[in-house]
């Protein structure tokens, strides 16, 4: 599929989605955001595709926000829409994709851009990143999940801060926050992804993906994540892959999970 803003590549088992405006720096426009919709849909539903990675393109920016210019003029009801819109075909949809996805944080990452980043399953950082979301700095507040997203991940009050000051943290401090899992050099970036997905290829997909179910279950609509783990844990049972597993196991060699 041929799109405008973004770029997709697949290579053994891993797609890598990388938001492809770099004189923007990568902002988020509406355009962009279908088309994650669709890229992130289509490695979803790809068999192949076992991990996704998502970047930026250039050596400045992950995605420094929502594209700003678009809602400038926005009414009270086109605002509440453009969030409602976006949570729902981009982060909501990639949190709770079965695909695990990592973001490879390459620079800048605000606003939506950092929201995106937290909407990911978790987060690799190279050493030039910077992370904030600036929101009330524009007279407005974060959209895309940040102000519930950003407490879950470092806490009420350093989120509060970050949220209140508009300000930005850089990559080792967003890992002191636990904001992001690694920090490395700009070159290391996507090879640490890649090698941090190969490992996760090795494990069963289906039960990766019923773990992903039960860790976001608590988060979300005030579910019992408890509840949900015995409802995933149970549903493992009846899978080729749980089957498969075990056998290699108590058979000493070393699992071939079909993914089903
Ligand atoms: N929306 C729209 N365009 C954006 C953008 C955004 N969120 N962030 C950057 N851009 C555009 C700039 O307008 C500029 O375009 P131009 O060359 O056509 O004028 C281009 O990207 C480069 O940005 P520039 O500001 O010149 O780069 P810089 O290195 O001086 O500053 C930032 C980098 C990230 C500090 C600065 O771009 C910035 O503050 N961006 C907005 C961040 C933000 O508030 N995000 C939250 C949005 S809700």
């Amino acid at each position: 599929m041929n799109y405008n803003n973004i770029l997709s590549s697949s290579e053994n088992g891993i797609t890598t989605i990388t938001i492809n405006r770099p004189n923007k720096l990568n902002a988020l426009n509406k355009e962009t955001i279908h088309e994650l919709h669709e890229a992130f849909d289509d490695a979803n539903n790809d068999k192949n595709t076992k991990v996704i990675i998502v970047t930026g393109s250039g050596e400045k920016a992950f995605v420094a926000g929502a594209d700003i210019s678009e809602f400038a003029d926005f009414s009270v009801e086109n605002g509440g829409k453009l969030a409602a819109k976006g949570q729902e075909l981009l982060f909501d949809f990639v949190e709770n994709l079965s695909t695990p996805v990592i973001a490879a944080v390459n620079g800048f990452a605000l606003g939506g851009g950092l929201e995106l980043a937290m909407a990911c399953h978790f987060r690799v950082a190279s050493d030039n990143a910077k992370m904030g979301l600036p929101e009330v700095s524009l007279g407005v507040i974060p959209g895309y999940g940040g102000t519930q997203r950003l407490p879950q991940l470092v806490g009420k009050g350093r989120a509060l801060e970050l949220v209140m000051t508009a300000g930005m943290i850089d990559a080792n401090t967003a890992l002191n926050y636990g904001l992001v899992n690694h920090v490395t050099t700009q070159e290391e970036l996507m090879p640490l992804a890649g090698k941090i997905a190969s490992k996760i290829m090795r494990n069963s997909s289906v039960a990766i993906s019923k773990a992903i179910k039960a860790v976001n279950a608590n988060y979300k609509d005030g579910k019992d994540g408890y509840k949900e783990e015995i409802k995933q844990f149970g549903k493992c049972f009846g899978t080729e892959d749980f089957k498969e597993g075990t056998s290699a196991f108590l058979e000493k060699r070393k699992a071939n999970f079909p993914g089903k």
